[in-house]
């Protein structure tokens, strides 16, 4: 996959492509692209953004900033799907996750101070998404949310098997994953399940599923 993210803090990612599983498939099943809207924006003094019409606080990031940024890195033709990151948009979970590590090619675009003017998620984005029902101040952390979350799904991210079976995967049957333990077996009375420890393998896959089934309809 060909992921591209317009920020106005590319340096903020650094950490992420260090660590797995960006750092596993960068170069291989990931190719990571950062863009600064500012390097591309047509205003003066590398302006981004404006004061909103109607009034009210706060700045919000230009529709011709954006297409400048868009169209400087794909010209006028774009096939990819382009996701504004907006607290209004389709929640993120994992179904749109396998989604978006399914495409080819993805471009994130995230926005800081009062968003995005409207137009930009209309007529220049394909999909807005939310990481949750709150607000952030700025696109880059969601943007890493869907980075790392995509970057996982990936061929080669994950040691294999382990993600199959995690939270809301299929083999759990979309629910979340069943307690985990390691050593040591007990510490301060607090004693690992006997069943984990009894080498029984059906009786084990047994507790599992029963343990994320009840967890999952909490
Ligand atoms: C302070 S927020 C803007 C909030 C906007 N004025 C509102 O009330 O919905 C600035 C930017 O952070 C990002 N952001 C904040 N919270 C987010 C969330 N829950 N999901 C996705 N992006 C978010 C978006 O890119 C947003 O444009």
């Amino acid at each position: 996959m060909r992921l591209d993210i317009f920020t106005q803090i590319p340096h903020a990612f650094a950490w992420l492509t260090e660590h797995p599983p960006v750092a596993t498939v960068l170069g291989t099943e990931l190719e990571l692209r950062l863009f600064n809207y500012r390097d591309t924006t047509p205003l003066r003094a590398g302006q981004v953004d404006d004061e909103p019409y109607g009034g009210g606080a706060g700045m919000v990031l230009r529709v011709d900033v954006v297409a400048a940024a868009l169209e400087a890195v794909y010209g006028s033709a774009r096939a990819q799907r382009v996701v504004a990151l907006t607290p209004g948009g389709r929640p993120l979970d994992q179904p749109l996750v396998e989604e978006l590590a399914a495409e080819p090619a993805l471009t994130l675009l995230s926005s800081r101070f009062e968003g995005f003017d409207e137009r930009i998620v209309e007529h220049l984005c394909t999909d807005a998404v939310s990481i949750g029902p709150y607000v952030l101040s700025g696109g880059e952390l969601p943007a890493m949310v869907v980075l790392d979350a995509v970057a996982r799904r990936l061929p080669g991210a994950l040691t294999p098997g382990s993600g199959e079976r995690e939270s809301f995967s299929a083999e759990l049957e979309g629910g979340v994953e069943y307690p985990q333990y390691t050593r040591p077996a007990e510490f301060r009375g607090w004693a690992v399940p006997d069943v984990l420890l009894s080498g029984d393998h059906g009786r084990i896959e047994t507790w599992r599923r029963e343990q994320s089934r009840t967890r999952s309809a909490r």
